[in-house]
């Protein structure tokens, strides 16, 4: 059986992770990466363990999040299963822990699923893909936080050594059952 890798994302950075998790376990696993919008009748039981990945916009992570982990949680709880998060606040080091990333450890709290592995990601910042309105207001909250406020700029801060990491524990936690 293969492994299933589910994403949120908004502008395609938590996709891209998902993407490159898929890649690095292909040769071992087997994976299938399908979007949570289109989630809604997967059947997990056709699958031996689940990574789920979403990213905050404005504090929260997508409701399609919620709603999967709310319909599925049984199931999810049963089985072999991760959870990571995709954030800017995860830029700076010590907001990169479940414990420390403020979006990840709500989740958490309030999830009816725990999953076994949980990790958090620093995502990227692309002013120039952003609307007008997106923009001005990632750039306010740049300024307060210490953080890139040119607007020309496309910075990734996403950690592909931290990724690789983590895809190794993940091939891994079948074992662990
Ligand atoms: C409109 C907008 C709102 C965002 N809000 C937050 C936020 O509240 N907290 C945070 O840490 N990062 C925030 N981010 C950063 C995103 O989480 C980051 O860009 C991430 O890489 C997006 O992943 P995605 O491309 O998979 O959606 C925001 C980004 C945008 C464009």
């Amino acid at each position: 059986m293969k492994a299933l890798i589910l994403y949120s994302s908004r502008d395609g950075q938590t996709r891209s992770i998902a993407s490159y998790i898929a890649s690095k376990l292909q040769d071992t696993l087997g994976c299938d990466v399908i979007d949570l919008l289109q989630a809604e009748n997967i059947d997990l039981s056709q699958y031996q363990q689940v990574l789920i990945g979403a990213s905050v916009r404005y504090g929260h992570f997508h409701p399609v999040l919620e709603k999967f982990v709310k319909q599925h949680a049984d199931q999810l709880n049963r089985m072999p299963s991760a959870f990571f998060s995709v954030n800017l606040t995860a830029r700076k080091a010590d907001k990169r822990s479940p414990q420390t990333n403020a979006y990840t450890r709500k989740f958490l709290l309030s999830s009816p699923w725990q999953p076994k592995q949980c990790v958090v990601f620093a995502g990227a910042l692309r002013y120039p893909r952003y609307r007008w309105f997106d923009r001005v207001m990632i750039q306010f909250i740049m300024r307060m936080t210490g953080g890139e406020t040119d607007t020309s700029k496309e910075v990734e801060y996403t950690d592909w050594h931290q990724v690789d990491r983590f895809t190794q524990e993940f091939g891994q936690i079948q074992y662990e059952k």
